[in-house]
């Protein structure tokens, strides 16, 4: 299998100290992947480094292919890869048409994007019924199908998804977890953050564990949910 994504020894860190420190995995394609690991083990700044937010001090990030360690963001989110960030973050004042469009800004043609919008819109029905109201007044449960829907707005080969379960209720987690299936199955390779160890590894392929800024384990979901390193994680 191809690998979508490839980590080699990232080192990134804010200030002085490094939070990752020497982080090497792979994404495979079409797949999903997960990254697992407790509060401040540095999976976001994973994400981060991956978009060039917060570019790696040493090691290096390929995507299919191409390396993307100094690549600036917005030509990263135009090679395919797209984010669904921590907490959300939809622009509350905007509707959530807005928002989706919001999400092909890269995107010249507006026939385009207007198809995209359809496709998305038939995804979440529930989003379709509301284009017009203000994201900001949608439910927790809604605004993670906007958060989603802007992600795919792209049209991305490589989607990274922030803990999305975050602060929701166990249905509204079980269906998020199937809507990313059914995109996965759609042909887009993700990479899974999250703390939700059981419902994660259930509808991955493949999963890590970061640690203080290490990958501490790896292996199939079914290896990874025997592996103390994960019991640890989770319960320090
Ligand atoms: N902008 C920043 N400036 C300085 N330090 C930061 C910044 N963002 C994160 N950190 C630090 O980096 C470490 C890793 O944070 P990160 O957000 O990557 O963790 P995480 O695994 O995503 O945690 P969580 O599960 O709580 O989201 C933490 O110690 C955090 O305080
Ligand atoms: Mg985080």
């Amino acid at each position: 299998m191809a690998s979508a994504l490839k980590i080699e020894g990232v080192f990134t860190a804010y200030d002085k100290a490094d939070v990752l420190q020497g982080v090497s995995l792979e994404v495979e394609d079409g797949r999903i992947t997960c990254l697992l690991g407790s509060n401040g083990s540095g999976k976001t700044t994973l994400v981060r480094s991956i978009l060039g937010l917060t570019p790696p001090r040493a090691g290096r990030i390929v995507f299919n292919g191409t390396d993307i360690t100094q690549v600036p963001t917005h030509k990263i989110i135009a090679a395919g890869i797209a984010c669904i960030p921590e907490g959300r973050k939809v622009f509350p004042k905007l509707t959530v048409e807005e928002n989706l469009r919001v999400g092909a800004y890269q995107e010249r043609s507006d026939k385009v994007a207007s198809a995209r919008l359809d496709e998305i819109l038939q995804i979440f029905p529930r989003l379709a019924e509301r284009r017009t109201q203000l994201a900001g007044t949608m439910s927790g449960g809604e605004q993670a199908m906007v958060s989603i829907g802007r992600g795919l707005m792209c049209a991305p080969k490589l989607l990274l998804i922030d803990e999305p379960s975050l602060g929701l209720s166990p249905r509204l987690v079980k269906e998020n977890f199937d809507i990313i299936r059914s995109i996965n199955e759609r042909g887009i390779t993700v990479l899974l953050v999250e703390q939700n160890v059981h419902q994660t590894l259930a509808i991955s392929n493949y999963g890590f564990v970061l640690s203080k800024g290490r990958v501490a384990a790896s292996g199939a979901p079914a290896e990874l949910a025997t592996r103390q390193e994960v019991r640890d994680a989770y319960f320090g």
